[in-house]
């Protein structure tokens, strides 16, 4: 088929899809129009689930009222449910419930895989590579559709700059550049081009917007931002999945400004959809339509329903009782016009056409269990968790190791043979039969050439305070019977000092990370430092490989273990590419998607702070610690050594609007082979606000044998040189001198300039 009629046949198909809306529009009465805006979570608990204090419900009376509210088309979209048989079996509630066949959509939270899980969010933006990102969630998104999910709740673009806000886990880290790429990666990974084709679902960028700042790192608290801050870092991530083709929004919790986030009409309708032309639909958080009584903003229930859905927020996602179940009421009282409500039920109707749904309600239950068990995808995990792994240090070249050369390891401590944490938080359809624990990892590795021998070091380290996920089961990670804390440190040593290397692999348990999992503090929980510093007294080389969502305070770890490798929550391959790193079957390439604090008292920490009084002490305004950080953004070793050389540009002076082309060459100076992310920092001299001392403006990923050499190319333009200016209110490019920076992580020497010119 040629271009245009690919064109013409799209257009009669969207003229297609509006005719059908507006028949339908015509014949729905506010009831069934305000089911169509309702979207209900479907629980089936396991027995005698413990929903306190999480949700304070009965388990058994909320899939009865879901039900009953079926039944009478009271429900336009549902959640949570991943069985295929479950979701066609809804479905048949939902067709026989609705007089007009309106089938219903099924979302899911899909963060980082369906049944294959991959690495958590933050590891894949710690690759810095779009591909593999796009590829991990096409993956995701053919499981997710071959079981009846329509649509992700991801991805979580939401800039995280204060770790211990536990969802710094679920998004790309401190900064807006490579968030904005990490988010078109990944909207282009579950829709492909159009969310209709097969294997596609919707992605659902979240939480709009600001959720990242909350005050203290507490999770759902408040947050307080200058326009500046929202539109040069908090916004650009949002901005660019939308122009990727974003089907739908995800409202957040709190109040931005002193406004709650989902009530925010200048959020929903004057920024996403008037001046970024978004033309999917909103969805709020669950309950937060309801929760607008709560923050003291809306009277009642109507009025919660009025406030958020005049504000732009099309389809309520609700535990019980919908606020949007009061819509009807709204539209009589007239505080909600006809047309805004028919203008969000059009979005919901147009998304479901979009998919196919009047056509292809159900789905393949054969077809879905042959998906999910595509050993293709197991495989693309296990590459995306070699490329997401970190390696923070490797004194004396301990990594990667020599199996030849090694009679003994010893794997230590409690994350080293854990299954569920070894895929991390937010996933729920997942085969511990199938995961690959680091041990498991070692030990098909090495076979039978060396003696591996494991143990745990100290017990599971509990929460203070229950997880909500604690409910779904197998969350909460068991405690072992019997365990005698110290016999056990004391033999997990005793193995670690007998062996020619030990590996210590400790972190946070996955509960411990993502939402409302925000903590106080960075400290390793639990007695894992002792184990970790006993094990290092024995004399045994050790490598300590970290497992965790957030950065930890590694301060000791960075003085006295030789090799520190950060494996995030590297999935259900994850063992599997761990091994391959430890051994030098492949190279560590991750790089940091954040500036790694030293201890909780400097956060938040970015390297993208302006310069003021006294810059030569920005590193010394703590009298008790350094305010550098541990290790810098960017940062991430190899088992090849990377130099960078002809730093130069194209012009040395541009008008604003033009673009300047930096050009620099990386060498492979190691022995071997490796991939490097090239990352291009810039700063403005002067001009009408202060600028950051420095800004990601570019990165490449690229793969060098030892000896080889490569020259890039870096386009710096008005995207890159312009900037949202508080004094102006307004974007500025400023007539200025303009410093790039091109090297390996933040830090980088190499160093050239340019003029903008009037
Ligand atoms: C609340 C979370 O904030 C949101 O990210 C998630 O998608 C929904 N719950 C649904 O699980």
């Amino acid at each position: 088929m040629t271009e245009p009629d690919q064109h013409s046949e799209r257009q009669l198909q969207a003229d297609g899809v509006q005719a059908r809306v507006e028949e339908l529009l015509r014949r729905m009465t506010p009831a069934e129009k305000a089911g169509q805006v309702t979207q209900y979570f479907y629980f089936r608990l396991p027995a005698g689930a413990e929903t306190e204090p999480a949700l304070g419900m009965d388990p058994d009376a909320q899939p009865r009222a879901v039900e009953e509210a079926l039944g009478r088309g009271g429900v336009g979209s549902l959640l949570f449910v991943t069985d295929p048989a479950e979701i066609n079996r809804l479905q048949r509630l939902a067709l026989a419930g609705n007089r007009h066949g309106i089938p219903a959509l099924f979302g899911f939270d899909v963060i980082h895989g369906l049944r294959t899980i991959f690495p958590v969010p933050i590891a894949m933006a710690a690759s810095w590579d779009v591909e593999t990102i796009q590829q991990g969630q096409a993956v995701a998104a053919r499981e997710a559709r071959a079981v009846g999910i329509h649509w992700a709740f991801a991805p979580m673009v939401d800039i995280a700059r204060d770790p211990r806000w536990g969802r710094i886990v679920e998004g790309a880290g401190e900064d807006p550049f490579l968030g904005a790429a990490v988010a078109v990666a990944q909207v282009r990974g579950f829709q492909g081009t159009d969310y209709g084709q097969e294997d596609r679902i919707i992605a659902g960028p979240k939480h709009f917007a600001g959720y990242g700042a909350a005050l203290g790192g507490r999770d759902y608290d408040e947050v307080n931002l200058s326009d500046a801050e929202l539109w040069n870092t908090i916004f650009p991530p949002f901005k660019a999945a939308v122009e990727a083709g974003a089907g739908n929004v995800m409202t957040a919790y709190m109040d931005l400004n002193g406004v709650p986030a989902s009530a925010s009409r200048w959020l929903f309708t004057e920024v996403l959809r008037q001046e970024w032309g978004f033309g999917g639909f909103v969805v709020s958080d669950a309950n937060a339509v309801r929760n607008l009584v709560t923050h003291g903003f809306a009277a009642d229930l109507p009025d919660a329903a009025t406030r958020a859905m005049t504000a732009g927020v099309d389809l309520e996602m609700a535990i019980q009782d919908p606020a949007y179940a009061h819509l009807p009421e709204a539209l009589q009282a007239g505080t909600v016009g006809q047309d805004v409500l028919d203008a969000s039920v059009r979005r919901i109707l147009e998304a479901k056409l979009r998919l196919g749904l009047f056509d292809n309600p159900y789905v393949d239950e054969d077809r879905a269990r042959e998906v999910l068990a595509d050993p293709q995808h197991r495989e693309m995990a296990r590459v995306a968790a070699e490329r997401a792994a970190v390696l923070l240090r490797n004194q004396g070249n301990l990594l990667p190791l020599d199996p030849d050369a090694l009679g003994s390891v010893a794997v230590i401590g409690p994350l080293a043979d854990s299954r569920r944490d070894t895929l991390g938080p937010w996933v729920f359809d997942f085969d511990l039969d199938e995961t690959v624990t680091v041990l498991d990892g070692i030990r098909r590795k090495v076979g039978d050439r060396v003696r591996v021998e494991s143990a745990p070091g100290i017990p599971v380290v509990q929460r203070v305070f229950a997880s909500m996920f604690d409910m779904f089961g197998g969350n909460r990670p068991e405690d072992p019977e019997g365990f005698d804390a110290d016999a056990e440190l004391r033999r997990a040593v005793d193995l670690a000092g007998a062996a020619d290397v030990a590996v210590v692999v400790v972190g946070e348990w996955q509960n411990m990370i993502g939402e409302a999992a925000s903590r106080s503090s960075l400290e390793l929980p639990g007695r894992q430092l002792e184990l970790l510093q006993a094990v290092v007294g024995t004399g045994t080389p050790t490598v300590l490989v970290v497992m965790n969502g957030r950065p930890l305070d590694l301060r000791w770890a960075a003085d006295n273990v030789p090799a520190i490798l950060d494996i995030w929550y590297p999935g259900t391959q994850g063992g599997a590419a761990v091994a391959k790193l430890l051994f030098g079957e492949v190279s560590p390439s991750g790089k940091l998607p954040f500036s790694w604090p030293r201890t909780v008292g400097q956060v938040p920490l970015v390297y993208s702070h302006t310069r003021s009084h006294e810059p030569q002490n920005q590193g010394r305004r703590y009298w008790d610690e350094p305010s550098t950080p541990l290790f810098p953004f960017g940062h991430g070793l190899s088992y090849g050594q990377f130099e960078y050389t002809n730093l130069t540009l194209d012009h040395s002076s541009i008008q604003a609007g033009e673009t300047v082309t930096v050009s620099a060459t990386v060498t492979n100076v190691g022995q071997r082979a490796g991939d490097e992310v090239a990352q291009l920092y810039i700063h403005q001299r002067y001009g009408s606000a202060s600028r950051p001392v420095r800004e990601l403006k570019g990165f490449q990923r690229l793969t060098l044998a030892a000896g080889q050499s490569q020259t890039l190319r870096f386009p710096l333009g008005p995207d890159e040189l312009r900037y949202w200016n508080a004094a102006t209110r307004d974007w500025v490019i400023d007539t200025t001198t303009i410093d790039i920076f091109v090297g390996g992580d933040s830090t980088a020497a190499q160093t050239v300039n340019f003029t903008i010119g009037t």
